[in-house]
């Protein structure tokens, strides 16, 4: 799927069988009013989307309105870290958009999904599945639940502490220029690093609640947390159904929450900041369109991600991307997220403060965490 295309419901590029159905999850979720964050809930927002997305799509690419020196003229000076800064710096950036992926966490231990060797998509044999996807297909999981919930023990939130990467982004919180961050992480570890639930949206969902898949009934993360510890299916209480965390599978449509902060959001934006992620699963890959043509956009990866397809975009045809356009607009900042976030930081001149936030929150969590194992010792 080119970027661009903005389907509701998730699907990868890599191609699986998404089963098109509207879900439970998304209905649900639907029914939550977005106005405390100022994500209005808007009847008919995703249609309204899909115009604008075009009409942005065809003005860039048709170049319509706007004259040819103003084409030409250069988004940053070059394509570098300090060239961002600079940009931020003088045109007194307050709105900045961070999009993010699994990249951002392997540093605190949890994997990624594609990497080629430590990948979790390469590391699932045990699981037997039929392909590496199915673990996060919403038919399989109707078939077979418990592979997903042995992966989920493995990967629970709660005992991981947030990455350099996390503190950068409830820096730029603290620091007032935060617009929105973006996850399609389900570790919940911009909450624990202390960016507010209103400046986030989780794309794919997240662990914190979950549903029964037959009566809808709600549960909490202490709930799910003990089903998945004593290794049993989570089953309702009610019902007797499979209760599944309100993560997004494969085949679901994204919580729409995410398509009424995309809408408000993006055309605000001032800089795009996209850090450890792959750009492959769609809708959210295609979120880089959606900023103006003339708003920067930084990656910090560990490889370029997000580019079109040189055919497709020489018939001015997609999206995505464009590391090598003179316009030095798109800026590939390769190596680790984290060490990224500090070159950042010290151009910024923060670097001690985010080495003290780093160090305060963690020993915070590392108090929290021996309290706890005391308590269960008197137990
Ligand atoms: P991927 O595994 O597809 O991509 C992670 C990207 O981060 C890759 O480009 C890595 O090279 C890069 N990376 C890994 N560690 C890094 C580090 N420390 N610093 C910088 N870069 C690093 O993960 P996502 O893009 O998040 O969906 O995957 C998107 C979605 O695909 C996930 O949300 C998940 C998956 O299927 C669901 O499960 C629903």
């Amino acid at each position: 799927m080119e970027a661009g295309s903005e389907p509701k419901n998730l699907v990868s590029e890599e191609g699986t069988a998404p089963d098109n159905a509207e879900s439970k999850e998304s209905e649900k979720s639907a029914s939550k009013s977005g106005s405390e964050d100022g994500c209005d809930d808007e009847a008919g927002s995703s249609h309204k989307n899909l115009v604008d997305s075009l009409g942005h799509f065809l003005k860039d690419k048709l170049h319509i309105g706007g004259d040819k020196a103003e084409k030409k003229k250069k988004v940053l000076p070059e394509k570098s870290l300090e060239a961002v800064v600079k940009y931020i710096e003088e045109k007194k950036v307050t709105k900045i958009i961070t999009m993010a992926g699994a990249g951002i966490s392997t540093s605190a231990g949890i994997p990624d999904f594609r990497s080629p060797k430590t990948g979790l998509y390469n590391n699932l044999a045990k699981y037997d599945l039929p392909h590496p996807h199915a673990i996060f297909e919403l038919d399989f999981f109707h078939k077979n639940p418990k592979p997903f919930f042995v992966l989920a023990k493995e990967l629970f939130p709660g005992s991981f502490k947030p990455t350099v990467s996390h503190y950068f982004i409830r820096m730029l919180y603290d620091k007032g220029i935060l617009l929105r961050h973006y996850t399609q992480n389900i570790d919940t570890l911009e909450r624990v690093s202390g960016v507010p639930g209103e400046k986030i949206v989780e794309a794919h969902g997240t662990f914190f609640t979950s549903h029964c898949l037959e009566c809808e009934l709600g549960y909490d993360l202490d709930w799910m947390k003990e089903k998945i510890f004593a290794d049993e299916i989570p089953k309702c209480i009610s019902c007797g159904g499979v209760v599944k965390p309100d993560i997004v599978f494969f085949g679901e449509n994204l919580p729409s929450r995410f398509f009424r902060c995309v809408e408000k959001d993006f055309d605000e934006c001032e800089l795009l900041i996209i850090m450890g992620t792959s750009l492959v699963v769609q809708p959210f890959a295609s979120l880089v369109d959606r900023v103006g043509s003339k708003i920067p956009r930084l990656l910090l990866n560990r490889e370029k991600a997000g580019t079109a397809n040189p055919v497709m975009r020489a018939l001015g045809l997609s999206g995505g991307m464009d590391f090598s356009s003179d316009s030095n607009r798109d800026v590939a900042w390769l190596g680790d997220c984290d060490d990224g976030c500090e070159a950042l930081a010290s151009a910024f001149g923060w670097a001690d403060e985010l080495k003290g936030l780093v160090a305060k929150e963690h020993e915070l969590i590392e108090k929290e965490e021996s309290k706890k194992g005391a308590v269960k010792g008197k137990i």
